[in-house]
């Protein structure tokens, strides 16, 4: 469910035409929709029902500040991956005590930052990171909270880029390891056990992996109880998948009752960390057309957005729906839609049928809302796009579009 949607022909954001927020910011911009935003982190919440539980948005998808604003508003909690990840939770009003810390290389000033700030706990991945935690503990006279990112071993079939919870990959520590490292763990001044966590992958479309790997991590939870490990969070992860063309993932609620049916029984609180599932259709990549270029092979259409604005399509080949701000009639002709950027694998949209776009005209690359602005780079010293929010008949910009001398700030020529 999103709020972007044709009235008449045009393209709207909610109630504003995306044409008038193009006209005056200028392209590439991104668009987010508040009321999917709310939205969606309303169906997720209440998928849970009254079970325990708490949202942690993981805030890599997009860490715009006024998306997490907006999302902190509702009640979110967060998952970080980075010190500058919680500086942004901070700066963006969101609450320490209901953020979790991920990743596999944390730094000890990163910790130490975490720790002070109160994070609810710690996603710890190897058992060095672990040493390293209980230092930091033990510097501050605390104990510091930590889950051990556990790798079930589960296959997400998934893109394998966005596929973490197989035995080769580098995310959690080995199943069978876990149980000794708790043991380990519990001599240990600076730390204290708080829970167990797992994350299988991303944009994964069906139930059975998720059900496979929260039922091993239940047993997991109970097998530590039963040991004397003073658990209370089960930590589900994130990854569950969205429509960019026919994909038919299963709904929050379909999802929620696999996570409660596998794990209900424990007593946990369930950690969910959604990144995509909140925000990718809240979002879209609107764009110009500069030219229309036909060779033997192929009729390009070169717009102004490219792969260092939105990186998916290069990097995982991932389909993103193309539509014009303006609907108009005409034959359609097979296009592929490509960027600027002085590389083969510019390619925005390949092999769509489209009415041949004219010059200047603008269109919008939907479901960019997740891992888009966030993955911008500024690559062929291109200025990231400004991002704009819509509410109802209102829009703001929310970043500016930057500018060339924000990209050699800091350089000595
Ligand atoms: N939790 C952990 C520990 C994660 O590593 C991730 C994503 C999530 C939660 C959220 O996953 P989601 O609900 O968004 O699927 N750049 C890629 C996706 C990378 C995902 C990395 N980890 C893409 O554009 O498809």
């Amino acid at each position: 469910m999103n709020h972007f949607s044709y009235r008449k022909r045009v393209l709207h954001a909610e109630d504003v035409p995306l044409s008038a927020i193009a006209d005056a910011v200028g392209t590439p911009v991104y668009v987010y929709s508040t009321a999917t935003l709310r939205r969606h982190f309303r169906v997720v919440t209440e998928a849970f029902g009254s079970h325990p539980h708490l949202v942690c948005y993981a805030m890599k998808a997009n860490s715009t500040l006024a998306v997490l604003r907006l999302l902190a508003e509702e009640g979110s909690g967060f998952d970080i991956v980075s010190g500058g990840e919680l500086a942004r939770v901070k700066a963006a009003g969101g609450q320490p005590g209901k953020t979790v810390f991920a990743g596999v290389g944390k730094t000890a000033d990163e910790m130490a930052q975490a720790l002070s700030a109160g994070i609810l706990f710690f996603n710890v991945e190897s058992p060095e990171e672990l040493e390293l935690l209980d230092a930091v503990g033990r510097a501050q006279g605390k104990r510091a909270p930590f889950a051990l990112r556990v790798n079930p071993n589960v296959d997400a079939r998934t893109h394998r880029h966005i596929s973490t919870g197989l035995k080769t990959s580098k995310f959690g520590v080995p199943f069978e390891d876990t149980v000794a490292l708790y043991a380990k763990a519990k001599k240990m001044k600076g730390l204290q056990a708080v829970g167990v966590d797992c994350h299988i992958g991303s944009q994964i479309t069906r139930t059975a992996p998720f059900k496979a790997a929260l039922t091993k991590m239940a047993g997991l939870y109970q097998e530590l109880r039963a040991q004397g490990h003073a658990l209370q969070y089960l930590d589900i992860g994130g990854g569950l998948g969205i429509t960019y063309t026919e994909e038919t993932p299963p709904t929050p609620a379909e999802y929620a009752r696999t996570a409660i049916a596998a794990a209900g029984n424990t007593g946990a609180t369930l950690i969910f960390e959604p990144g995509r599932l909140l925000v990718g259709n809240a979002g879209v990549l609107v764009t110009r057309v500069l030219f229309r270029k036909k060779t033997p092979a192929r009729q390009f259409v070169v717009v102004d957005a490219g792969m260092n604005d939105l990186m998916r399509p290069a990097l995982y080949d991932a389909h993103h729906g193309l539509q014009p701000l303006v609907q108009r009639r005409g034959k359609e002709v097979e296009v592929d839609v490509v960027g600027p950027v002085c590389e083969s694998t510019d390619v925005l949209a390949r092999q769509r049928k489209l009415v041949l776009p004219n010059q200047g005209e603008l269109y919008a690359l939907m479901t960019a809302g997740a891992y888009g602005m966030s993955m911008a780079s500024t690559y062929n010293s291109r200025p990231r796009p400004a991002e704009v929010l819509v509410d109802g008949d209102a829009w703001r910009v929310v970043r500016e579009r930057e500018s060339v001398e924000d990209l050699w700030r800091g350089e000595r020529p």
